[in-house]
């Protein structure tokens, strides 16, 4: 008895997969768990609070507001009485409320006042499955350590479309639960582990001479809050960084260098990667030969011309190599026509994806600590509202989890 003595809260949402939780209940005390079950509004509408609380010899509870249940263990105890919460099947409805934080029914509220952990069996139909608001609920879920069984490929019950969204079978869900409570995997296993990521942050120097040069106003928050969230969904992160009075991210390998080409030649070392995140404010351009000694002033002279030659792209440099990271992304700093010019900066430099934000100085972006970002991607854009920097890396963090999820 592989679960003897193992207590599982079992939430059943709505969908036309509850029928397979029967069978879930039955396989899982044949093992000696006890499983007290939760239903959903929804899920009473495919199967009977009846056959569920046969099959496992235990209340059902349904209701957050009533007086009998909650006078009898109460939904924070329902939460937390328990080794380990399962939800399936999951409907996409209520995976967007746990993403979100919601607690309207009992099902929701549990989820949000347990601290066990919880494992996930979605089912859905494939195209809900694949939707963009799916996909980042699930990372948003992953980020926040909620674990995942299936679903599976195959044809959907209803509609007979084929595809990903089936709920995993039971025998499936029970492995997953096994693996879980047996410790059989370490709990908590990170949605980037195992992924390799890198990062350009803060601004570049550009020496005019020995003890002068030519830098901008970004401070590296941005790049190096994004390495961080990176590193804490497990990615092997190597942060490359201009000179930035901030300090080090934790969990990230930092190459500190101080002019473009330095930068370039260190994301290209670091190269091959699942993501680049190319963050820095990489100067345009550099002085064409930069005096070897201080350039002295010489009285009655015209000050020296500056000349100017252009940097490396960085950003188009990875867009367009051949080990190119399956995601790149970039910013895009601009003070006029945001939108168009961010779209324009995807194409010219091969990105997936632009951040692009508004750095007039009226915004106080540049050095702030929030930002306001609107996400280009080659299918549309989304506008981020003003958020910390810290938020706004942990939402692209989610995204770059969710596009690379296996
Ligand atoms: N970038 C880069 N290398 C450069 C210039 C920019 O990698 N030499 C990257 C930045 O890190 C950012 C993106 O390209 O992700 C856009 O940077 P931005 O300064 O907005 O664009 P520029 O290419 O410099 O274009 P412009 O100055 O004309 O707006």
């Amino acid at each position: 008895m592989t679960l003897s003595g193992k207590r599982i809260l079992l939430i059943i949402s709505g969908g036309i997969a509850a029928y397979k939780s029967l069978d879930l209940i039955r396989r899982l005390r044949e093992r000696g768990a006890e499983v007290r079950p939760v239903m959903t509004a929804g899920a009473q509408q495919f199967v009977t609070s009846l056959a569920v609380g046969a099959l496992s010899a235990s209340h059902v509870y349904t209701e957050l507001f009533s007086r009998e249940d909650e006078q009898d263990v109460g939904h924070i105890r329902l939460a937390r009485e328990c080794d380990l919460v399962v939800v399936a099947p999951a409907t996409a409805d209520l995976m967007a409320k746990m993403a979100n934080g919601h607690a309207d029914d009992l099902a929701s509220t549990i989820l949000l006042a347990t601290d066990r952990t919880v494992l996930v069996a979605p089912a859905m139909n494939p195209k809900m499955w694949t939707h963009p608001a799916t996909r980042r609920n699930r990372a948003t879920l992953a980020a926040d350590g909620i674990r995942f069984v299936g679903p599976a490929s195959g044809e959907m019950a209803e509609s007979g479309e084929a595809g990903e969204g089936r709920m995993a079978e039971p025998l499936e869900i029970v492995a997953a639960i096994e693996d879980l409570l047996t410790g059989a995997k370490p709990l908590g296993a990170k949605p980037l582990a195992g992924r390799k990521a890198i990062v350009t942050s803060g601004p570049t120097h550009e020496p005019i001479d020995p003890v002068r040069y030519i830098a901008n106003r970004s401070s590296g928050k941005q790049g190096h809050a994004i390495a961080a969230a990176l590193a804490r969904l497990g990615a092997d992160v190597t942060l490359v960084s201009g000179p930035v009075t901030i300090p080090d991210p934790a969990g990230v390998r930092v190459v500190r260098v101080e002019r473009a080409e330095e930068m370039r030649d260190a994301v290209v070392a670091a190269l091959p990667a699942d993501v680049a995140v190319m963050v820095a404010a990489v100067a345009d351009w550099r002085v064409a030969s930069a005096a070897g000694n201080k350039i002295k002033k010489r009285p009655g002279e015209a000050p020296p011309p500056l000349q100017l030659a252009e940097n490396p792209d960085i950003l188009k440099t990875i867009g367009h190599h051949a080990s190119r990271p399956k995601l790149v992304i970039g910013f895009a700093a601009e003070t006029e026509n945001v939108a168009e010019n961010g779209r324009a900066k995807l194409e010219r430099k091969g990105a997936d994806y632009i951040l692009a934000n508004d750095v007039s100085p009226a915004t106080g972006i540049m050095g702030g600590d929030s930002n306001r970002v609107k996400l280009i991607g080659r299918d549309g854009k989304e506008e981020w509202p003003e958020m910390a920097k810290d938020e706004v890396a942990d939402k692209l963090a989610a995204l770059i989890a969710a596009k690379l999820l296996p």
